[in-house]
């Protein structure tokens, strides 16, 4: 039992980029999944911030083998420059401990002016995406036509297939939405030297993973977005476009399930979200305020505003069921300081009925009644404990009801940004949830 999986248990933004950081010293590999630079983990150590997007959380501990597995939608040009921002700090990004899967389908700008041209067509129906082309990538991997890191090792069959994708994208661009055309030549061009650059990075993951099993060697798989965004669980059509879900760890990691051992939830102390679609537990009044600002909430890829409001059991108890979530890791639980009520929700009221789990209709949880718990808050700041006993009893309480709530154990919470604001209990086995 030695593999973790770390996912997002609400709408992204959850902090896993620093749940990830935090657990790699017992981890040999970091491998990201799915998602690409619509993510932003950001990972604060000794005094400095880190902001990585495609590059997995793990990067920072210089002996760790760092991956970028198939199911990951990349950005060739935005993967250099996060590389470059990242050994400008000094670190080792070398191709012996960084690599890439030769299956990982390529994000090119004709994705991204797809994905904004979209956007603005579909006015206030919008998704409110990250206009960073992950949609229109992830559908061309699926209609088959797609390009692949391995097509940068060949130029000129990369060359032909930008030729291909345009013809196709360009009657779209310009035809359908007004926008001006993309020359492919131009477009190859900028791409011949980002290829020779990435070409020894580009490796066989699935092969890496079984090397690293085979020798005893644990593996960490971290998850972009959060479960609610999945294509296929979460609020759609306001989701992001691959599976955020646990089980996807082994598909787009390229590993049997078998391999995925554990399954960490990391989940905010209350919830946000960024972009468009149904929020229950949205606190639209001073509170959500409060907490937008004391937590600075402010995306990391897009700089918008997140949207804020407490803690909705509910969300979780379907990321527990969806993903098999053995142990949560709460964060932000510091935010929450200062506050003289906090609230759980700890069910829906949908029609008349009342429900423990999301509501399946397209339009259904727009439609639900969040029922709320009150309890005590606590003024106490938390920023400085490192210990669970330390921890005030209202927020061991509150920390106890999501626990029974959700049938599972709060194994990690974090009081604070930096890697050492960090109270470990142990990883323990979920107990069945109790209903409100
Ligand atoms: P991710 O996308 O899930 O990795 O999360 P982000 O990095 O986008 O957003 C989480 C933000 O909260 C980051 O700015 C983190 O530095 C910060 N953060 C993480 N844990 C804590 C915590 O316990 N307390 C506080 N105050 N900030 C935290
Ligand atoms: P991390 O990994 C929060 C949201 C966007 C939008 C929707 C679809 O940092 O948690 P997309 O660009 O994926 O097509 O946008 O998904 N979204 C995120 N929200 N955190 C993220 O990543 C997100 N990645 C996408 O805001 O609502
Ligand atoms: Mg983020």
């Amino acid at each position: 039992m030695s593999n973790i999986v770390i996912i997002g248990a609400q709408w992204g933004d959850e902090g896993k980029g620093k749940i990830v950081d935090m657990l790699a010293p017992d981890m040999d590999a970091v491998v990201r999944f799915q998602g690409g630079h619509n993510a932003g983990h950001t990972v604060s150590v000794g005094g400095k911030t880190y902001k990585l997007k495609l590059i997995p959380s793990g990067i920072l501990h210089k002996d760790k083998i760092c991956l970028v597995g198939n199911g990951v939608v990349l950005d060739p040009r935005e993967f250099c420059a996060e590389m470059d921002a990242l050994i400008a700090e000094g670190l080792d990004l070398g191709p012996g401990r960084l690599k890439i899967s030769r299956k990982c389908h390529l994000i090119l700008p004709y994705h991204q002016a797809l994905d904004q041209a979209r956007e603005t067509s579909k006015g206030d129906d919008k998704i409110g995406t990250t206009g960073r082309g992950i949609g229109p990538c992830y559908e061309d991997k699926a209609a088959r036509v797609g390009i692949r890191a391995c097509d940068l090792e060949d130029f000129d069959l990369l060359r032909g297939k930008i030729h291909s994708a345009l013809k196709e994208k360009n009657a779209l661009l310009a035809g359908l939405y007004g926008q001006k055309s993309l020359d492919p030549e131009t477009l190859a061009a900028k791409l011949k030297p980002v290829a020779a650059r990435l070409a020894p990075y580009l490796t066989d993951v699935s092969e890496e993973l079984s090397r690293i099993e085979a020798r005893g060697g644990r593996i960490m798989f971290e998850g972009a977005q959060g479960v609610h965004l999945d294509i296929d669980h979460g609020t759609y059509p306001f989701v992001t476009s691959s599976n955020t879900v646990a089980g996807n760890a082994a598909a787009g990691g390229g590993i049997a399930h078998s391999s995925l051992h554990r399954v960490v939830g990391v989940a905010k102390a209350y919830t946000t979200r960024v972009g468009s679609g149904a929020f229950p537990t949205e606190l639209t009044e001073e509170t959500g305020r409060y907490i937008q600002q004391k937590g600075a909430e402010i995306g990391t890829v897009t700089g918008r505003k997140r949207r804020c409001g407490w803690l909705d059991a509910v969300v979780l108890r379907e990321s527990v069921r969806l993903c098999g979530v053995n142990d949560f890791a709460l964060t932000k639980l510091d935010v929450l300081s200062g506050l003289p009520e906090v609230k759980i929700c700890t069910e829906y009221v949908y029609r008349g009925r009342r429900i423990l789990y999301p509501p399946q209709a397209e339009s259904g949880l727009a439609e639900v009644e969040p029922v709320y718990e009150s309890l005590p808050g606590w003024h106490e700041n938390l920023s400085a404990v490192r210990v669970f006993s330390d921890l005030p009893e209202a927020a061991r309480n509150y920390i106890a009801r999501l626990e029974a709530l959700t049938g599972v154990p709060v194994g990690i919470v974090s009081v604070g940004a930096n890697r050492e604001q960090t109270v470990m209990r142990g990883l323990k086995s979920p107990q069945p949830p109790s209903a409100g």
